[in-house]
């Protein structure tokens, strides 16, 4: 294993545990694992959550003293345990042995990503001089999405007899990863059922609370070759338990084999999820041939997902890619579920689905086209609860919730708690209504990077003219500034839900909110006019656009007000009048600003008061556009926009930012590296390490943060070579930094698979696979390429 290839920690930390165990979790799109030891069920530096994708319960909370809803990604029974003990035969047994306990003299483990496995070392040693050196493989399935295995081999040292190992299914597991929400309802699961079958294999069987989604585990442990004998089992309500006896002698190694499978009630072509889980647990192959056909099942996606970045970054980046994969696989494309913002990691923002995907899904385009579309139809079944939360608020068009989960209605939570304070607060955060135009976005991008039009024209279009629609029905006409204005939402920076002292949340005029608005209805237009005549007669009677629709959306392309100050655009109407933060004097007295507005709360004051924002707001219009279209969508809009105003807001925002979200980092890395500052890198680096070095303070143990995770990857793909699919060509406007000056992607997009692109000093180098048949067109800064199947070309840059 190349350490290129290999995320590796030595050495127990039960401190650092809980971050490991996230940064170390295995998983296939379908469910997802913590990395947790095996060998304990729960502790303080223990949280071993399983997941599976989509699979949510709401439940009812008193906080102070109100009901609150909340629906949460459901902790499902632990497949893991596995535990052990010496039982010399001239002895009386040792104590079960666990990472935690004094006996442990070494510990290793190695996230091996090329083949998706995790591999644990340990190495016990009694007081007597006996020793147990433990190594333990597990994998999640790539290929079977259902299945799972730990394989533990024990070499005894010294001494002989027996190792006896207690295997099992622990159904009395709660949602309790976030010391947040510990004041929260946390028991899911209800109708627990436990069972065995021939001999070897155990089963667990319970259901949601609520969603009444039924699921099932079935684990067979077996020892090679039949030396432990048949196991005994011990079934009680929460638990199922196999105990085995392996003999040893010293010097000689044993092993033994966990095999899992998981199903649940929305899986389709099954009986019943017990049935499924316990037929496919029985019929799975032995341990090495699950290992063999789930690395080909990673090569293939490797080589899909291919980037080839050298040094530490490259193996940052290998990780990234390795979570996103797990979270988003070719199986996602056969489930109805949407983006987790913290992966299926971790119980972090209950995994719910945010804007993140504006971060994920640019990236997935150009690999996994089916699964960005697959992410496309959650929000395409969910169109109808967005239209109804438009129709509730009084305007038309689709409202999509800021945080979606299972049926599409608004998630976001009512109240928060300020860990700082104590106190809990309303949580205004559902006025981002900005989310809308992030799917909209994602719609226009994949139809463009996917040249899948029959998707474009229907239920993309379908999409992305609801949404413009909500816009123009939230814009109202002012007489007096002569223009269009959406009052009374919150923009991406999150810190300003409202004016100072004002009786109602949501602030006005929030650029980027408005600026993407009129970038929506700019592309429902487009559609207007480009839509083949069937699907334009079809999709206009199915959602009833009146004729002068269009015309009015028209109209607000060119007159939806932005405000500026000082020669910047204005995060909102009024920014320039908050009061400015003693800067200093905070990151003297606190260190880490980033949740300034926990600290300022914690004091009596509020964030609201100041010009400080938690993460880009205007930039991120620096993120989603190039400088031409941007330039294009502020012309029409009748508002000034050249270098300077851009260099000269980029300036304003980055000096009072806190970065307060890990996409904050990301995007000014992006934004910073196209107007090619040098401090880029700086922003690139936070953004790299934000999960492996868990800089937002704790939060990576509560899962990983996706977004940035996926959006570093497409810093490299797209922000740093100008990557854009439009027009029958690729585009590239290439900008790597000094810092990542040489790098490969490989690509696919339209009918064009496999393309590599390598960028190397002052070349880029283009190869298209002979499997293509027809020339790839390229657009270098103004030059025009076409590249045959089966060729290399080598382009020089051209100086800016
Ligand atoms: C960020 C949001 C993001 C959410 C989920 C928040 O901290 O401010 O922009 O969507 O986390 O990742």
């Amino acid at each position: 294993m190349t350490r290129a290839w290999t995320w590796s920690y030595e050495g127990y930390d039960a401190g650092a545990e809980r971050l490991r165990e996230t940064l170390c979790a295995l998983g296939n799109g379908y469910f997802v694992t913590r990395g947790a030891a095996s060998e304990v069920l729960s502790g303080p530096a223990h949280y071993p959550g399983t997941y599976a994708a989509g699979c949510y319960n709401r439940l009812t909370s008193i906080v102070a003293g109100r009901p609150i809803e909340n629906e949460d990604i459901v902790n499902l029974p632990n497949w893991l345990p596995l535990r052990y003990r010496i039982c010399p035969t001239d002895a009386a047994p040792g104590p079960w042995l666990s990472p935690d306990h004094p006996q442990l003299t070494n510990h290793r483990q190695t996230l091996d990503l090329r083949h998706g496995t995790l591999t644990c070392w340990s190495v016990y040693k009694d007081e007597a001089g006996r020793r147990l050196s433990v190594e333990q493989c597990r994998l999640v399935h790539m290929g079977e999405p259902h299945l799972a295995a730990l394989r533990t081999a024990f070499t005894a040292e010294g001494w002989a007899g027996s190792v006896e190992v207690e295997s099992g299914i622990d159904g009395a597991v709660r949602n309790a990863g976030v010391a947040r929400y510990h004041g929260l309802a946390d028991q899911h699961l209800t109708g627990w059922d436990t069972g065995s079958e021939q001999g070897d294999t155990l089963w667990l069987s319970c259901r949601t609370l609520d969603s009444d989604i039924r699921i099932a585990l079935a684990a067979r442990t077996r020892t090679p070759a039949g030396r432990g004998g048949t196991p005994r089992t011990q079934l009680s309500a929460l638990r199922a338990f196999h105990t085995l006896s392996l003999p040893v002698t010293s010097g000689s190694t044993t092993a033994v084999e966990k095999t899992v499978a998981l199903y649940t009630s929305r899986d389709p072509a099954i009986e019943s999820p017990r049935h499924a889980a316990v037929d496919c647990a029985l019929r799975a192959p032995h341990f090495r041939r699950l290992r063999a056909s789930h690395r080909r099942a990673w090569e293939e996606l490797w080589r899909q997902a291919k980037l080839d970045v050298p040094g530490d970054a490259g193996r940052i980046l290998r990780l990234h890619l390795f979570h996103v994969l797990q979270t988003l696989s070719p199986h996602t494309a056969d489930l109805d579920v949407g983006v987790p913002a913290r992966g299926l990691h971790g119980e972090a923002y209950r995994g719910h689905v945010f804007w993140d995907e504006l971060f994920v899904l640019p990236f997935l385009n150009l690999h996994l086209p089916q699964v960005s579309q697959a992410l496309l139809e959650y929000r395409y079944r969910r169109l109808p609860a967005a239209c109804l939360a438009a129709r509730e608020a009084g305007r038309a068009g689709a409202m999509y919730p800021w945080q979606s989960a299972g049926d599409g209605r608004e998630e976001t939570q009512q109240l928060h708690l300020n860990p700082r304070s104590g106190r809990w607060l309303p949580d205004h955060s559902h006025l981002q209504h900005h989310v809308g135009s992030a799917i909209a976005y994602n719609v226009w991008q994949y139809g463009q990077a996917s040249g899948d039009t029959e998707y474009l024209h229907t239920k993309g279009a379908e999409m992305l003219l609801q949404i413009a629609r909500f816009w123009a029905a939230a814009a109202d006409w002012d007489p007096a500034l002569g223009r269009y204005r959406i009052r009374g939402v919150v923009g991406p920076d999150e810190y300003h839900d409202g004016y100072p002292g004002a009786a109602e949340p949501g602030v006005d005029d929030n650029a980027y909110t408005n600026v993407t608005a009129a970038w929506v209805l700019m592309r429902a237009l487009d559609l207007c006019h480009t839509l083949p005549e069937a699907h334009q007669r079809q999709l206009f009677e199915r959602i009833e656009l009146a004729p002068d629709e269009p015309e009015h959306w028209d109209d607000l392309t060119h007159r939806l007000h932005v405000p500026y100050h000082h020669g910047v655009i204005s995060q909102f109407a009024g920014y320039e009048d908050l009061a400015e933060l003693d800067w200093d004097g905070y990151r003297q007295r606190y260190g880490d600003i980033r949740r300034l507005d926990r600290i300022l709360e914690a004091e009596g004051d509020t964030v609201n008061r100041y010009q400080a924002s938690k993460q880009a707001d205007v930039l991120m219009l620096g993120y989603l556009f190039s400088p031409a279209e941007l330039a294009s969508v502020f012309r029409r809009l009748g508002h000034p926009l050249d270098d300077d105003i851009w260099h000269a807001t980029v300036e304003y925002y980055l000096r009072r930012t806190t970065h307060g979200s890990t996409l904050s980092a990301l995007v000014h890395a992006w934004v910073l590296a196209r107007v090619r500052r040098p401090d880029a890198w700086t922003y690139c680096e936070e953004a790299l390490t934000g999960d492996v070095a868990d800089v937002q303070g704790g939060t990576t143990a509560e899962g990983i943060h996706l977004g940035a995770m996926a959006g570093t990857l497409d810093f490299v793909q797209r922000g740093m070579t100008g990557l854009e699919t439009r027009d029958q060509a690729l585009w590239l406007d290439p900008a790597p930094l000094p810092e990542l000056s040489k790098f490969g992607v490989r690509i696919r997009y339209r009918r064009h698979w496999d393309i590599d692109l390598r960028i190397r000093a002052e070349q880029v180098r283009i190869e298209v696979p002979a499997s293509e048949n027809a020339p790839v067109r390229v657009e270098l800064r103004d030059r025009s390429f076409a590249i045959a199947p089966g060729t290399t070309r080598r382009l020089d840059l051209p100086d800016d």
